[in-house]
C-alpha cells in the first residue's frame, strides 16, 4: 500500500486537540486511514461492529466493486476467469499469483492429484457419526481432526510446511466432502482415481459404487467446476476473517480452515444456498408462481422474520456478477439435462423479476446474489441440498488457505484482538451475607 498525499484529521466539539491519521491507498478502490495510534492519542476506540467500515488487512488476492458488480481474482475479471480456465488454475493463480503455463499447470495438476488420499483411519473416524448428521457438521469435524495426521507441516513460520498444507487441503476436500456424503447415504466410500481432472475424480467419489463402472457427465463436471470457480474467494466475508482470525493465534492450518467451514456454515454465509432451495421448495409446494406475490408481501413484513434469501449482500449493492454466471449456468445445465421445464428455475426467475422491479429491494439495493441459482444447478446436477454448503466449502478452501498465508508471509502480522465499548456494571462489591 502506499502512503497518500492527504491526510485525516479527527477534531472534537469539545475543543479536545485535533489528532492526524496517515491515508494509504491500494491499488484500486477505496482508500484506509490509519487509525492503529487512534487509542494511544485520544483514549479512544472506533465503533464499527460488523465492521461495515472496517479493512481488516491489506489484500493482492481479490477485489470486489459492490456498486459496479465486479469481481477480480489477482486482477483478472470473473467473468473471463470462468469462461477460460478450470479450478485447479483457479487454485494455482490464487495461491501463486498468476495463472499457471503448461509445464506448471502439469505439474500443480499432478502434486494436487498425488495429494487427494487421506488416511485410512478416517474411515473409522466417520463412524463415530450419526448417519444423519448434517455434512457440515461432519466435514467441520473432518477438517480439524486432519491435524491430528499431519504433524509434519504444521510448523506455520516454514513456508514449505505451509505450501504442503495447502496442497493438502485442497486436494482432500473433494474426498472428505464426498466421504460425509456416502456415510450419509450409507453406501462404501469411493476412492479417488487419478487418471481423473480435480472435478470429474469428485463427481465419480460422490456417485459412483463399487457394482459397476461409472462413466462421469461431463455437463455434471463442467457445472460443478463452474460453481468451484465463483466460489473460490471473495475478500474479506465472514468465513475468511474467521480463517485469518483464527490463524493469528498460530495454529495450525487445519484448525484454521475448520474454523472457517464452521462459520460458512451459518444461513446468513455459506448456509444461504441450502437455505434459498429449501425456500424455493417450500414455496413451489405451496402454490408456486400464484402464491410469489403473498410470499414477498412477507419478507417485506420485517416482523415476519422471513428473508428472500440468496439476495442481498453487504459489499454488491449491484447484481452479483457470480449469479448472472451462476444463472447462465443453470440454463445451461437444465437444457443439457432436458430440464428445461424445471419449475423451481421459473420460480426463481419469477421471484427476481419480482424483487428488481419491487422499490422495497430497489431501494436497499438487494440483487440475487451467487446463492440464488447455485441450488437449483447442484439439484439439477443430483447434489442433495444438504451437500450444497459442503460443497461451497470445497470451494472456499483455497481462498481461505491463500489469505491464511498471505497474513503469516506479512512479517508484521499480529494476533487479532479487537477491543469494545463496555456497557455492563460499574465496579461493586459482592454482599457480605449471601
Ligand atoms: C454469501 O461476504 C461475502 O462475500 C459472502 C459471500 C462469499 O462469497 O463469501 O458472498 C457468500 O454469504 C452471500 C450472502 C448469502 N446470504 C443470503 O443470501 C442470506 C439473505 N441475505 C441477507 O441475510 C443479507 O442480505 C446479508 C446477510 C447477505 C447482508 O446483510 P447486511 O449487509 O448486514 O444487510 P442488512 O441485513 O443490514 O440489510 C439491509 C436491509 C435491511 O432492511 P432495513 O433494516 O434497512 O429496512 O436490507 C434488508 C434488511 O432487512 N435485507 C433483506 C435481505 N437482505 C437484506 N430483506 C429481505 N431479504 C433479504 N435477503
Amino acid at each position: 500500500m502506499k502512503l497518500s498525499d492527504k491526510k485525516a484529521t479527527l477534531s472534537f466539539s469539545d475543543g479536545s486537540p485535533s489528532v492526524d491519521f496517515p491515508v494509504y491507498k491500494g491499488t484500486i478502490g477505496p482508500d484506509v486511514i490509519d487509525i492503529r495510534k487512534l487509542y494511544g492519542k485520544t483514549d479512544m476506540f472506533t465503533y464499527d461492529p460488523g465492521f461495515l467500515s472496517t479493512a481488516s488487512c491489506e489484500s493482492a488476492i481479490t477485489y470486489i466493486d459492490g456498486d459496479k458488480g465486479e469481481l477480480l481474482y489477482r486482477g483478472y475479471p470473473i467473468e473471463q476467469l470462468a469462461v477460460n480456465c478450470d479450478y485447479l488454475d483457479i487454485c494455482h493463480l490464487i495461491l501463486n499469483g498468476d495463472l499457471p503455463n503448461a509445464a506448471q499447470k502439469a505439474d500443480f495438476d499432478s502434486l494436487v492429484t498425488h495429494h487427494t488420499m487421506v488416511h485410512e483411519q478416517l474411515h473409522f473416524f466417520l463412524r463415530g457419526f450419526r448417519r444423519d448428521a448434517h455434512p457440515m457438521a461432519v466435514l467441520t469435524g473432518l477438517v480439524g481432526a486432519l491435524a491430528a495426521f499431519y504433524h509434519d507441516s504444521t510448523d506455520i513460520t516454514n513456508a514449505h510446511h505451509r505450501d504442503v498444507s495447502a496442497i493438502r487441503l485442497i486436494a482432500k476436500m473433494p474426498t472428505l466432502v464426498a466421504m460425509a456424503y456416502k456415510y450419509s447415504q450409507g453406501q462404501p466410500f469411493i476412492y479417488p482415481q487419478n487418471d481423473l481432472s480435480y472435478t470429474a475424480n469428485f463427481v465419480r467419489m460422490m456417485f459412483a459404487t463399487p457394482c459397476e463402472d461409472y462413466k462421469v457427465n461431463d455437463v455434471v463436471v463442467r457445472a460443478l467446476d463452474r460453481i468451484f470457480i465463483l466460489h473460490a474467494d471473495h475478500e474479506q466475508n465472514a468465513s475468511t476473517s474467521t480463517v485469518r482470525l483464527c490463524g493469528s493465534s498460530g495454529t495450525n492450518p487445519f484448525a484454521a480452515i475448520a474454523a472457517g467451514v464452521a462459520c460458512l456454515w451459518g444461513p446468513a454465509h455459506g448456509g444461504a444456498n441450502e437455505a434459498c432451495l429449501q425456500m424455493l421448495e417450500h414455496l413451489q409446494a405451496n402454490g408456486g408462481i400464484e402464491k410469489v406475490g403473498a410470499f414477498m408481501e412477507q419478507v417485506k413484513d420485517k416482523n415476519s422474520g422471513v428473508r428472500l434469501m440468496g439476495f442481498g449482500h453487504r459489499v454488491y449493492k449491484n447484481y452479483d456478477p457470480r449469479a448472472k454466471l451462476m444463472q447462465q449456468t443453470c440454463k445451461e445445465v437444465l437444457s443439457a439435462l432436458g430440464l428445461e421445464k424445471d419449475p423451481l428455475f421459473k420460480l426463481a426467475m419469477e421471484l427476481e423479476r419480482i424483487a428488481l422491479e419491487d422499490p422495497y429491494f430497489v431501494d436497499r439495493k438487494l440483487y440475487p446474489n451467487v446463492d440464488f441459482y447455485s441450488g437449483i444447478v447442484q439439484r439439477a446436477i443430483g447434489v442433495p441440498t444438504s451437500m450444497f454448503t459442503a460443497i461451497f466449502a470445497l470451494a472456499r478452501t483455497v481462498g481461505w488457505i491463500a489469505q491464511w498465508n498471505e497474513m503469516l508471509s506479512d512479517p508484521d502480522y499480529k494476533i487479532g484482538r479487537p477491543r469494545q465499548l463496555y456497557v455492563g456494571s460499574a465496579v461493586r462489591d459482592v454482599p457480605k451475607k449471601r
